[in-house]
Protein backbone atom coordinates (compact mmCIF):
# COMPACT_ATOMS: atom_id res chain seq x y z
CA UNK A 1 0.00 0.00 0.00
CA UNK A 2 1.22 3.08 -0.48
CA UNK A 3 2.08 5.31 2.59
CA UNK A 4 1.55 8.87 2.36
CA UNK A 5 2.71 10.25 5.46
CA UNK A 6 2.78 14.11 4.05
CA UNK A 7 -0.45 14.32 3.79
CA UNK A 8 -1.73 11.93 6.09
CA UNK A 9 0.28 12.99 9.07
CA UNK A 10 3.37 11.43 10.56
CA UNK A 11 1.61 8.97 12.67
CA UNK A 12 -1.24 8.09 10.31
CA UNK A 13 -1.16 5.59 7.56
CA UNK A 14 -2.93 6.44 4.67
CA UNK A 15 -4.90 4.23 2.77
CA UNK A 16 -5.22 5.52 -1.20
CA UNK A 17 -7.95 4.79 -2.97
CA UNK A 18 -6.05 2.65 -5.61
CA UNK A 19 -3.16 1.36 -3.00
CA UNK A 20 -1.18 -1.72 -3.66
CA UNK A 21 -0.87 -4.24 -0.60
CA UNK A 22 -0.48 -3.02 3.25
CA UNK A 23 2.63 -3.31 5.44
CA UNK A 24 3.31 -6.48 7.00
CA UNK A 25 2.75 -4.57 10.06
CA UNK A 26 -0.09 -3.79 9.57
CA UNK A 27 -0.86 -7.32 8.57
CA UNK A 28 0.40 -8.81 11.97
CA UNK A 29 -1.81 -6.18 13.44
CA UNK A 30 -4.83 -7.45 12.24
CA UNK A 31 -3.78 -11.18 13.16
CA UNK A 32 -3.34 -10.14 16.41
CA UNK A 33 -6.88 -8.96 16.89
CA UNK A 34 -8.30 -11.81 15.28
CA UNK A 35 -6.36 -14.24 17.39
CA UNK A 36 -8.02 -11.80 20.30
CA UNK A 37 -11.05 -13.10 19.76
CA UNK A 38 -12.17 -9.32 18.95
CA UNK A 39 -13.79 -8.35 15.44
CA UNK A 40 -13.60 -4.47 15.81
CA UNK A 41 -10.44 -2.22 16.24
CA UNK A 42 -11.13 1.60 17.22
CA UNK A 43 -12.90 3.15 14.21
CA UNK A 44 -10.97 4.44 10.88
CA UNK A 45 -10.65 7.90 10.34
CA UNK A 46 -12.23 8.72 7.24
CA UNK A 47 -10.91 11.93 5.25
CA UNK A 48 -10.45 13.87 1.50
CA UNK A 49 -8.13 14.28 -0.59
CA UNK A 50 -7.58 17.81 -2.63
CA UNK A 51 -9.41 16.39 -5.50
CA UNK A 52 -12.36 15.27 -2.88
CA UNK A 53 -11.51 11.43 -3.13
CA UNK A 54 -12.35 9.58 0.02
CA UNK A 55 -9.50 7.89 2.00
CA UNK A 56 -9.31 6.13 5.26
CA UNK A 57 -6.52 6.25 7.45
CA UNK A 58 -5.91 4.70 10.65
CA UNK A 59 -4.89 6.47 13.68
CA UNK A 60 -1.09 4.81 13.33
CA UNK A 61 1.18 1.96 10.80
CA UNK A 62 0.28 -0.81 13.24
CA UNK A 63 -3.90 -0.04 13.04
CA UNK A 64 -6.09 -0.95 10.20
CA UNK A 65 -9.48 -0.26 11.64
CA UNK A 66 -12.32 -2.18 10.81
CA UNK A 67 -15.64 -4.25 11.64
CA UNK A 68 -17.22 -7.45 10.62
CA UNK A 69 -21.02 -7.02 10.51
CA UNK A 70 -24.06 -8.29 8.66
CA UNK A 71 -25.42 -6.47 6.26
CA UNK A 72 -28.38 -3.67 6.22
CA UNK A 73 -30.43 -3.50 3.40
CA UNK A 74 -29.02 0.27 3.13
CA UNK A 75 -25.78 -1.15 2.63
CA UNK A 76 -26.40 -3.24 -1.02
CA UNK A 77 -25.24 -0.80 -3.19
CA UNK A 78 -21.80 -0.43 -1.79
CA UNK A 79 -21.58 -4.01 -1.69
CA UNK A 80 -22.34 -4.27 -4.73
CA UNK A 81 -19.60 -1.48 -5.59
CA UNK A 82 -17.55 -3.10 -3.80
CA UNK A 83 -17.68 -6.24 -5.82
CA UNK A 84 -17.71 -4.99 -9.09
CA UNK A 85 -15.01 -3.09 -8.42
CA UNK A 86 -13.21 -6.33 -7.44
CA UNK A 87 -14.34 -8.00 -10.77
CA UNK A 88 -12.52 -5.46 -12.68
CA UNK A 89 -9.58 -5.91 -10.40
CA UNK A 90 -9.23 -9.89 -10.27
CA UNK A 91 -10.85 -10.86 -13.23
CA UNK A 92 -9.60 -9.40 -16.64
CA UNK A 93 -6.65 -11.92 -18.07
CA UNK A 94 -5.85 -11.10 -21.83
CA UNK A 95 -3.57 -14.65 -21.50
CA UNK A 96 -6.98 -16.52 -20.69
CA UNK A 97 -9.06 -14.73 -23.00
CA UNK A 98 -10.62 -12.87 -20.52
CA UNK A 99 -10.54 -9.19 -21.40
CA UNK A 100 -10.94 -6.05 -19.70
CA UNK A 101 -13.79 -5.30 -21.71
CA UNK A 102 -16.01 -8.54 -21.11
CA UNK A 103 -15.58 -7.98 -17.51
CA UNK A 104 -16.81 -4.76 -17.80
CA UNK A 105 -19.78 -5.32 -19.58
CA UNK A 106 -20.57 -7.78 -17.23
CA UNK A 107 -19.43 -5.33 -14.58
CA UNK A 108 -21.85 -2.19 -16.30
CA UNK A 109 -24.72 -4.16 -17.67
CA UNK A 110 -25.69 -6.49 -14.71
CA UNK A 111 -23.85 -5.97 -11.79
CA UNK A 112 -24.38 -2.27 -11.32
CA UNK A 113 -27.43 -1.84 -13.75
CA UNK A 114 -30.58 -0.55 -12.02
CA UNK A 115 -31.64 -4.19 -12.41
CA UNK A 116 -28.66 -5.32 -10.59
CA UNK A 117 -28.71 -3.35 -7.73
CA UNK A 118 -32.36 -3.94 -7.11
CA UNK A 119 -31.44 -7.79 -7.41
CA UNK A 120 -28.76 -7.12 -4.63
CA UNK A 121 -31.00 -5.50 -2.26
CA UNK A 122 -33.76 -8.47 -2.71
CA UNK A 123 -30.30 -10.89 -1.52
CA UNK A 124 -30.01 -8.74 1.57
CA UNK A 125 -33.25 -8.11 2.40
CA UNK A 126 -33.72 -11.59 2.65
CA UNK A 127 -30.68 -11.92 4.77
CA UNK A 128 -32.40 -9.39 6.87
CA UNK A 129 -35.73 -11.21 6.37
CA UNK A 130 -34.41 -14.29 7.51
CA UNK A 131 -30.74 -14.68 8.93
CA UNK A 132 -30.95 -18.22 10.73
CA UNK A 133 -32.25 -19.62 7.34
CA UNK A 134 -29.31 -21.40 5.98
CA UNK A 135 -27.19 -17.96 4.69
CA UNK A 136 -24.18 -16.96 6.55
CA UNK A 137 -23.31 -13.11 5.38
CA UNK A 138 -21.06 -10.84 6.33
CA UNK A 139 -19.30 -7.65 5.64
CA UNK A 140 -16.44 -5.65 6.56
CA UNK A 141 -16.07 -2.07 6.86
CA UNK A 142 -14.21 0.48 7.60
CA UNK A 143 -15.47 3.71 8.90
CA UNK A 144 -18.25 3.88 6.55
CA UNK A 145 -16.74 2.49 3.41
CA UNK A 146 -17.22 -1.76 2.98
CA UNK A 147 -14.17 -3.25 2.01
CA UNK A 148 -15.53 -6.72 2.07
CA UNK A 149 -17.92 -9.30 2.27
CA UNK A 150 -18.67 -13.17 2.62
CA UNK A 151 -21.41 -15.14 1.98
CA UNK A 152 -22.35 -19.22 2.44
CA UNK A 153 -25.10 -21.15 2.33
CA UNK A 154 -25.78 -24.88 3.88
CA UNK A 155 -28.90 -27.01 3.21
CA UNK A 156 -29.18 -31.14 3.01
CA UNK A 157 -26.86 -31.45 -0.02
CA UNK A 158 -23.80 -29.68 1.98
CA UNK A 159 -22.14 -26.57 2.52
CA UNK A 160 -20.25 -23.48 0.59
CA UNK A 161 -18.90 -20.61 0.48
CA UNK A 162 -20.56 -18.75 -2.33
CA UNK A 163 -18.69 -15.24 -2.11
CA UNK A 164 -15.30 -13.90 -0.55
CA UNK A 165 -14.52 -10.60 -1.79
CA UNK A 166 -12.12 -7.70 -0.06
CA UNK A 167 -11.25 -4.54 -1.72
CA UNK A 168 -7.71 -4.78 -3.28
CA UNK A 169 -6.63 -2.13 -1.09
CA UNK A 170 -6.62 -4.60 1.82
CA UNK A 171 -5.19 -7.53 0.30
CA UNK A 172 -3.14 -9.48 3.14
CA UNK A 173 -4.46 -7.54 5.95
CA UNK A 174 -6.25 -10.49 7.52
CA UNK A 175 -9.54 -8.44 6.85
CA UNK A 176 -10.32 -11.66 4.28
CA UNK A 177 -9.19 -14.37 6.84
CA UNK A 178 -11.13 -12.74 9.51
CA UNK A 179 -14.29 -13.00 7.14
CA UNK A 180 -13.36 -16.28 6.18
CA UNK A 181 -13.14 -17.51 9.62
CA UNK A 182 -16.38 -15.65 10.63
CA UNK A 183 -17.93 -17.60 8.33
CA UNK A 184 -16.46 -20.96 9.29
CA UNK A 185 -17.23 -20.98 12.82
CA UNK A 186 -20.96 -21.01 11.38
CA UNK A 187 -20.29 -23.96 9.33
CA UNK A 188 -20.88 -27.42 10.29
CA UNK A 189 -17.21 -29.03 11.49
CA UNK A 190 -18.15 -32.30 10.35
CA UNK A 191 -19.08 -32.02 6.78
CA UNK A 192 -16.64 -30.39 3.67
CA UNK A 193 -17.16 -27.20 2.32
CA UNK A 194 -17.16 -26.13 -1.03
CA UNK A 195 -16.05 -23.05 -3.32
CA UNK A 196 -15.60 -22.35 -7.39
CA UNK A 197 -12.91 -20.78 -8.11
CA UNK A 198 -11.50 -18.58 -11.12
CA UNK A 199 -9.04 -21.24 -12.19
CA UNK A 200 -6.25 -18.53 -13.38
CA UNK A 201 -7.17 -16.04 -10.16
CA UNK A 202 -3.77 -17.46 -8.70
CA UNK A 203 -4.53 -15.49 -5.50
CA UNK A 204 -7.66 -16.85 -4.25
CA UNK A 205 -6.11 -19.91 -5.32
CA UNK A 206 -3.58 -19.49 -3.11
CA UNK A 207 -5.62 -17.93 -0.15
CA UNK A 208 -8.31 -21.10 -0.30
CA UNK A 209 -5.00 -23.60 -0.26
CA UNK A 210 -4.35 -21.71 3.05
CA UNK A 211 -7.46 -22.42 4.19
CA UNK A 212 -7.10 -26.38 3.44
CA UNK A 213 -9.15 -26.19 0.26
CA UNK A 214 -7.79 -28.88 -2.82
CA UNK A 215 -8.94 -28.47 -6.29
CA UNK A 216 -11.49 -31.66 -7.39
CA UNK A 217 -9.89 -33.17 -9.93
CA UNK A 218 -11.97 -32.98 -13.03
CA UNK A 219 -13.38 -30.28 -11.47
CA UNK A 220 -13.02 -27.49 -15.01
CA UNK A 221 -15.53 -26.03 -15.87
CA UNK A 222 -16.73 -22.57 -17.57
CA UNK A 223 -18.65 -20.44 -15.47
CA UNK A 224 -21.65 -18.55 -16.74
CA UNK A 225 -19.28 -15.56 -16.92
CA UNK A 226 -16.80 -17.38 -19.46
CA UNK A 227 -14.26 -17.74 -17.24
CA UNK A 228 -12.60 -20.87 -16.95
CA UNK A 229 -13.37 -22.24 -13.40
CA UNK A 230 -12.77 -25.08 -10.83
CA UNK A 231 -14.18 -26.59 -7.32
CA UNK A 232 -12.10 -26.78 -4.49
CA UNK A 233 -13.59 -28.81 -1.88
CA UNK A 234 -12.11 -28.52 2.38
CA UNK A 235 -12.50 -31.78 4.08
CA UNK A 236 -13.49 -31.45 8.02
CA UNK A 237 -10.45 -31.42 9.97
C1 LIG B 1 -9.34 -14.02 -2.59
C2 LIG B 1 -9.18 -12.94 -1.54
C3 LIG B 1 -10.47 -12.84 -0.72
C4 LIG B 1 -8.04 -13.37 -0.61
O1 LIG B 1 -7.77 -12.33 0.30
P1 LIG B 1 -6.25 -11.82 0.47
O2 LIG B 1 -6.21 -10.84 1.56
O3 LIG B 1 -5.77 -11.38 -0.86
O4 LIG B 1 -5.55 -13.18 0.88
P2 LIG B 1 -4.16 -13.43 1.62
O5 LIG B 1 -3.18 -12.37 1.26
O6 LIG B 1 -4.42 -13.70 3.05
O7 LIG B 1 -3.74 -14.80 0.98
C5 LIG B 1 -3.47 -14.93 -0.37
C6 LIG B 1 -2.48 -16.06 -0.50
O8 LIG B 1 -2.40 -16.40 -1.86
C7 LIG B 1 -1.04 -16.62 -2.20
N1 LIG B 1 -0.77 -15.71 -3.31
C8 LIG B 1 -0.84 -14.38 -3.35
N2 LIG B 1 -0.57 -13.94 -4.58
C9 LIG B 1 -0.31 -15.02 -5.32
C10 LIG B 1 0.04 -15.20 -6.65
N3 LIG B 1 0.18 -14.18 -7.50
N4 LIG B 1 0.25 -16.46 -7.08
C11 LIG B 1 0.10 -17.50 -6.26
N5 LIG B 1 -0.25 -17.37 -4.97
C12 LIG B 1 -0.44 -16.14 -4.50
C13 LIG B 1 -0.19 -16.45 -1.00
O9 LIG B 1 0.05 -17.76 -0.52
C14 LIG B 1 -1.07 -15.69 -0.03
O10 LIG B 1 -0.93 -16.16 1.24
P3 LIG B 1 0.33 -15.74 2.22
O11 LIG B 1 1.10 -14.66 1.55
O12 LIG B 1 -0.32 -15.27 3.49
O13 LIG B 1 1.05 -17.01 2.38
C15 LIG B 1 -8.85 -11.57 -2.17
O14 LIG B 1 -7.62 -11.62 -2.84
C16 LIG B 1 -9.92 -11.09 -3.12
O15 LIG B 1 -10.93 -10.51 -2.71
N6 LIG B 1 -9.71 -11.31 -4.43
C17 LIG B 1 -10.64 -10.86 -5.45
C18 LIG B 1 -11.95 -11.59 -5.33
C19 LIG B 1 -11.80 -13.06 -5.40
O16 LIG B 1 -11.05 -13.59 -6.18
N7 LIG B 1 -12.57 -13.74 -4.53
C20 LIG B 1 -12.65 -15.15 -4.53
C21 LIG B 1 -13.90 -15.50 -5.27
S1 LIG B 1 -14.16 -17.25 -5.13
Amino acid sequence: MAINHEAAGRNRLRLEPAGLPVTAITKRHAREVISSGSQMVPPCNKGSDRSGRDFLFAMSSTDLAYELRPPRVEDSEAIVRMHAQSWLDAYPNEAEGISKEHIAKIVYEKMLSPTGVTRRQGYVQAYVDNPDDGTFYRIATAGNKVIGFVVGTKDTQGQSLDALYVDKQVYGTGVAQALFDAFLAWTDPALPISVDVVRYNERAVGFYKKQGFKKIPGSDYTHHSGMPSIKMKREPV
